[in-house]
C-alpha cells in the first residue's frame, strides 16, 4: 500500500504509476470538519485507482484521524490552529473505516465514517 503523509505544502503532480490497459490515475481532493462527535462528511466514495487528498480541520478541540489498516493516524488540531493534509492510495477496491484517535469527550467512540473504494 502506498500511503504519504505530508504537510500542507504538497504540491506533488499525478504522479501515480498507470498500469497499462486501466483508467489514468486521479486524485481527488476531500475537505473533512471534525467536530464533536462527527466527521462532515462521514462516507467518502473513490474509485481504485485515485489517490485521495484530506484536507482535514476541526470545528472545537483536537480530533484525530486513523485509517483503519494503514499507519495513517494523525492528530486534527483544534479550532483556529489550521488544517492538516493526509494523503491515502488505497490499494484494493473496499471499505477503510476511519475513526477518531484521540480522546475528544464523551462521543469520542462515535466519531467515525468510511472511505468506499469502488472498482
Ligand atoms: Cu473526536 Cu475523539
Amino acid at each position: 500500500m502506498a500511503v504519504a503523509m505530508t504537510g500542507p505544502q504538497f504540491d506533488a503532480p499525478h504522479a501515480a504509476a498507470q498500469v497499462p490497459g486501466e483508467p489514468p490515475a486521479q486524485k481527488v481532493t476531500v475537505h473533512i470538519v471534525a467536530e464533536r462527535f462527527r466527521f462532515s462528511p462521514d462516507e467518502i466514495r473513490i474509485r481504485r485507482g485515485a489517490t485521495v487528498e484530506f484536507h482535514l480541520e476541526s470545528d472545537d478541540t483536537d480530533h484525530g484521524f486513523r485509517i483503519l489498516g494503514t499507519d495513517i493516524d494523525r492528530v486534527i488540531p483544534k479550532r483556529g490552529r489550521g488544517a492538516i493534509t493526509v494523503v491515502f492510495t488505497p490499494d484494493h477496491a473496499g471499505k477503510y473505516a476511519f475513526e477518531c484517535s484521540k480522546i475528544c469527550g464523551a462521543g469520542h467512540d462515535f466519531m467515525h465514517g468510511v472511505v468506499v473504494v469502488e472498482d
